[in-house]
């Protein structure tokens, strides 16, 4: 079936402005409140999950939507809006026989025979989950699969790319680009070993190193953090277990028996190569940014206590414990001594730096605030100053959430935080969705700009700057 354009559902993932559109629009010269910034030039995209097609409404799972992109094109201070479907093969099968082919995680057991075409993939790449900008090339990602190439200003689909056939494990939706010397790190996870694969392409998007990363058992293992010298892999206890699944439990559980270590890997490195390092059992999802600072490795991401993923993350009742908080470690290389400690009280995620500078140290974590009450909601925007010890931050205010914010460097940018922070929000009562730009030396101070968007936006996951 088709979910219907009235966005209300007893499923919490179709419900409101998490319901999917069915429609693709353009909206050019934005309305705006306040002044668009002249010196803001490129395209600010989202992708998230927009199922054109549900098989069971109620076992439907958010991880399951059709990519669908939403782009906000910036020039001379004026703003465009676009938003496309990722035509993905599995979305281009389902809109031509106009019904569901691939039935989604949740229902992996259900007895309904297959759809699925002869010949035809046996999983659906949603390309729904983030974004990667290298070699001049767009990659739309989904971390069972290949990336998918995504042309701009159009937001034409390509289609799935395997490197000329060198890259042999799925892509995590999360690849680490250090702009200095132009390579690409990415890792795949799979429930097959090798649990872990890794691999580098160079600036050219020629695949040049791959490597397996050995671990005892699969776990989810959804980003990982890249410093100049090392790749770094996090083997922490959200784990994959299909048996499990099978006789009736999850496929993904936070088992915290398993452990948390830390993997650290010359970038060019072989499996042989990895030094793991035991540090307090918690759930990672994101990392901000990773770094080499004299003998230690540095990594800040947002951690958690626990995680309830396997229950798709909906109980409200224990969200202090799962929603996560910016935390750092520290590892000594020479005395293998691990320091770690949380660096900010907000609970956060969406941890995101100035890309230009990813792999580098850098001095500030950009983050999505969570809401403390309802899950997979943020109502603000965080700014961490390493130098300062010091967050601030920016709530939208009352009944607006927003999703993951991005820097995008102002054009002649000289300071790391020169530039804005721009992100979607959806103003739930009166049915508004927003894209705000705030400066990013002042986010307290709330949006320069607020763009209007005459469609609706839902709620998706990971954003990306790409600059003209
Ligand atoms: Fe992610």
């Amino acid at each position: 079936m088709a979910p219907s354009d009235a966005n209300q559902s007893t499923n919490f993932f179709l419900d409101g402005n998490f319901a999917p559109v069915s429609q693709e629009c353009d909206a050019r010269n934005l309305a705006v409140t306040g002044q668009i910034p002249k010196d803001l030039a490129g395209h600010f995209l989202r992708v998230g999950p927009n199922p054109a097609h549900i098989f069971d409404e109620a076992a439907y799972h958010t991880f399951d939507g059709d990519g669908m992109i939403h782009a906000v094109e910036f020039q001379d201070g004026q703003a465009h809006y676009r938003n496309r479907f990722v035509q993905t093969e599995g979305f281009k099968l389902e809109q031509a026989r106009g019904d569901w082919i691939y039935k989604g995680m949740n229902s992996m057991l259900d007895p309904t025979p297959s759809r699925i075409p002869d010949g035809a993939p046996r999983n659906k790449n949603l390309a729904n989950t983030a974004f990667a900008y290298h070699n001049n090339t767009l990659y739309a990602l989904h971390e069972p699969s290949q990336p998918t190439v995504v042309t701009l200003p159009d937001l034409t689909t390509k289609g799935a790319t395997n490197f000329d056939g060198l890259l042999k494990h799925p892509f995590t939706a999360h690849p680490k680009v250090d702009q200095d010397s132009g390579e690409m790190m990415t890792f795949g996870y799979a429930f097959q070993a090798p649990y872990v694969s890794y691999s580098v392409i160079d600036a050219e998007g020629k695949l040049i190193h791959s490597t397996p990363i050995t671990i005892t058992k699969p776990v989810f293992m959804h980003d990982f953090a890249v410093t100049q010298r090392y790749s770094l892999f996090l083997d922490f206890p959200i784990t994959l277990d299909i048996e499990r699944a099978i006789a009736g439990g999850p496929a993904l559980d936070f088992e915290p028996e398993h452990g948390s270590r830390i993997g650290v890997m010359p970038r060019f490195g072989q499996d042989a190569d990895v030094r793991w390092f035991e540090v307090e059992t918690g759930s990672v999802v994101h990392t901000a940014n990773a770094w080499d600072e004299g003998e230690e490795v540095v990594l800040q991401a947002s951690r958690s206590k626990t995680s309830d993923i396997a229950g798709a993350g909906l109980a409200a009742d224990n969200l202090a414990d799962t929603q996560g908080q910016l935390y750092e470690w520290r590892i000594n290389l020479t005395t293998g001594a691990v320091k770690e400690r949380t660096l900010s009280p907000l609970r956060c995620d969406f941890t995101r730096v100035n890309d230009t500078q990813a792999c580098h140290q850098t001095r500030y974590v950009y983050a999505a605030v969570f809401n403390p009450e309802r899950p997979f909601s943020f109502d603000g925007v965080m700014k961490f100053d390493n130098a300062k010890q010091l967050t601030l931050s920016f709530m939208y205010g009352p009944d607006r959430f927003g999703g993951e914010a991005v820097f995008a460097p102002k054009i002649g940018a000289v300071d790391e935080d020169d530039g804005y922070l721009i992100c979607f929000v959806q103003d739930e009562l009166n049915q508004r969705s927003e894209c705000l730009i705030l400066d990013a030396k002042d986010i307290e101070a709330g949006p320069i700009a607020t763009l209007h968007i005459p469609y609706r936006v839902p709620y998706g996951f990971h954003a990306a700057w790409v600059a003209h």
